[in-house]
């Protein structure tokens, strides 16, 4: 495992710059933040940071601006901080530069800023070794929490850690630690319900399940390029030829390995602007969620199951006519008495559309980035934490002024020499 901060020793005093993944959904006409999940999981962190009396300069990335937009600035972000961490929050409306310089200048122990956005620099994006740099000379010590963005490499969640001495928030800890746990020493029977349109993005964890779990269900658009390697007749349902033969290997795969996977048996399907339940396809029909018997056969091994990870939505969901299968699904998982755990922004708002999301053990705060983990890949953010060893002297006004700052007052720190 990696550093976490709590192996980091005088934080007190010290300049931190957190990497948060503050990537929440926002009101189109009001910017008021709807789900504020990735904000709340990052609390702990934060908290253990200000008690510590770290200066703490939080950034984040928010959306996918092209150059500055104002839509996706972070000061709702800062304002939702403020209302835990009250009196202690100000917002910098620069991510870099002079003027963000002079408000780290300003702060106290214990206090928090939070830049703008890092994404309205399109440096950011591209991990620009210089916009890296002076990101990084805004702060002494960086601590990388961003699980959500764990998989890309980009300035603010790699290139800084290239320069700065760093380690890794409580929620990358937390995730880590459950979904490798997960595949490591999983409850068992396990099963894995994939979902979700595109084949190609679940390939290589699909083949990776075969191998750790028991039970694979697969749902969704995606299916449909299973059922046309084994033959079956899909009217006009999503087809991804380019992935065909990865279908059939995988297909293949399973029944090499003896695992079992489950497509569906039947489905809910639209013809001219009608919905029927089907059996069998036929041209002009689509596909676009599963059928009741297929929902009574993937309910049936989500209730034999020790331990369930679910990835995707069974069907177009946000279409009501063709939610059923996927509310069902959520519904069977909050019920079930396995341990689950569920990623993915679609999954996850099934299942707080359906009010279940408390039963749930694990909701991951990534998606990308917890497939890439599902299927045994690394993350670039996370592997490069701990690589830089020493701060060279010049992010540090004076050793001694940091070092002689008063202890944390709430959280003790465990005693470990730091790397200054
Ligand atoms: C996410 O929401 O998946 C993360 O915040 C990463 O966002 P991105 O896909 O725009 O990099």
């Amino acid at each position: 495992m990696k550093r976490t901060i709590k192996e980091v020793e005088e934080l007190s005093g010290k300049k931190v710059l957190l990497r948060a993944d503050f990537n929440v959904p926002l009101d189109e006409n009001t910017n008021a933040i709807l789900d504020t999940t990735r904000i709340t999981e990052e609390l702990p962190t934060i908290q253990y940071l200000v008690d510590a009396g770290a200066k703490l300069i939080v950034c984040s990335h928010l959306g996918r601006p092209n150059g500055v937009e104002e839509k996706y600035s972070l000061k709702p972000v800062a304002d939702e901080l403020a209302k835990h961490f009250e009196g202690k929050v100000t917002f910098c409306p620069v991510t870099i530069g002079t003027e963000a310089k002079k408000m780290v200048r300003k702060l106290k122990d214990g206090e928090i800023l939070v830049l703008e956005n890092v994404r309205f620099d399109e440096r950011e994006e591209a991990n620009d070794p210089k916009f890296a740099k002076e990101l990084a000379s805004l702060a002494e010590f960086y601590v990388n929490d961003a699980f959500g963005t764990a998989h890309r490499k980009h300035a603010s969640t790699y290139g800084v850690a290239e320069i700065l001495p760093s380690a890794i928030g409580f929620l990358i800890e937390k995730e880590l630690s459950v979904i490798e746990n997960a595949y490591t020493n999983p409850k068992r029977p396990f099963v894995a319900v994939l979902g979700g349109a595109k084949v190609k993005d679940k390939i290589n964890v699909i083949k990776k399940l075969i191998d750790v779990a028991d039970t694979v269900l697969i749902g969704g658009g995606m299916a449909f390029t299973f059922l046309a390697a084994q033959g079956k007749n899909i009217g006009d349902s999503l087809f991804a030829e380019e992935n065909l033969n990865d279908a059939k290997n995988i297909l293949k795969l399973a029944e090499k390995k003896g695992k079992k996977l489950l497509l569906p048996i039947d489905n809910v399907a639209l013809e001219n602007n009608k919905v029927y339940k089907v059996l069998e396809m036929h041209e002009g029909m689509e596909g676009l969620d599963i059928g009741p018997k297929t929902v009574k056969m993937f309910i049936k091994e989500i209730k034999k199951a020790g331990q369930i990870v679910w990835n995707g939505p069974v069907g177009k969901y946000e279409d009501k006519r063709f939610a059923k299968g996927t509310n069902k699904i959520a519904k069977a998982i909050a019920k079930s008495k396995a341990f689950s755990i569920i990623g993915g922004g679609d999954s996850i708002s099934a299942i707080n559309a359906c009010g279940c999301a408390e039963q749930i053990d694990h909701l991951s705060t990534g998606g990308g980035a917890s497939l890439k983990l599902m299927e045994g890949s690394s993350l670039p953010a996370v592997d490069i934490i701990g690589k830089v060893k020493k701060l060279k002297v010049a992010n540090s006004k004076k050793k001694s002024s940091a070092k002689s700052k008063k202890a944390p007052a709430k959280t003790k720190c465990k005693k470990e020499k730091v790397e200054e």
